[in-house]
């Protein structure tokens, strides 16, 4: 076999190896700052990591501050903001476009299995004040 087509086997096996990666959905999920398909989410540890976390800008109870505004709020329900535009707005922060408190930085020391841990929580407060 020549030198040339050795080089563009190896590319080749390259190529189909980076593509079997990216199929693996768990790694999907990593990158997409979701938790893996088995993760339970618990609204007691989603409350001190959203007060360690959040509540300086999103209120105690996520009720809002003069630095952010209430999650526990109509346009929060699932149905308008998914779980996923939580994971988003933790990763990659948020530009103002609802309210006029400013930008929301990312916060980027929280895990995808952290941030599901303070969605439950905020889920639980908004079903508690009849959001659903
Ligand atoms: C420094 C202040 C600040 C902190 C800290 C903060 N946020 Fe925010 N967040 C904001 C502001 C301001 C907005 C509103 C942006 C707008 O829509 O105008 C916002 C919006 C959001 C939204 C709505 C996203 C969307 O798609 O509209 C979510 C969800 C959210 N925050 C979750 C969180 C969570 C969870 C935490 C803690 C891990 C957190 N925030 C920490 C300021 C903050």
């Amino acid at each position: 076999m020549s030198k040339n087509c050795s080089v563009i086997i190896l590319i080749l096996v390259g190529f189909l190896l980076a593509a079997c990666d990216s199929l693996d959905p768990q790694e999907i999920r990593k990158r997409q700052h979701l938790p893996g398909k088995d993760f339970v989410a618990d609204p007691q540890k989603g409350k001190v990591l959203f007060s360690d976390n959040c509540s300086r800008c999103h209120g105690t109870d996520a009720r809002g501050t003069n630095h952010g505004p209430p999650l526990v709020h109509n346009i929060y329900r699932p149905g308008h903001h998914a779980d996923i535009s939580f994971h988003w707005a933790v990763k990659n922060g948020v530009k103002k476009h609802h309210w006029d408190f400013g930008d929301m930085p990312p916060i980027p020391n929280l895990t995808p299995e952290e941030t599901g841990h303070i969605i439950a929580y905020i889920r639980k407060e908004q079903r508690t004040a009849g959001i659903q």
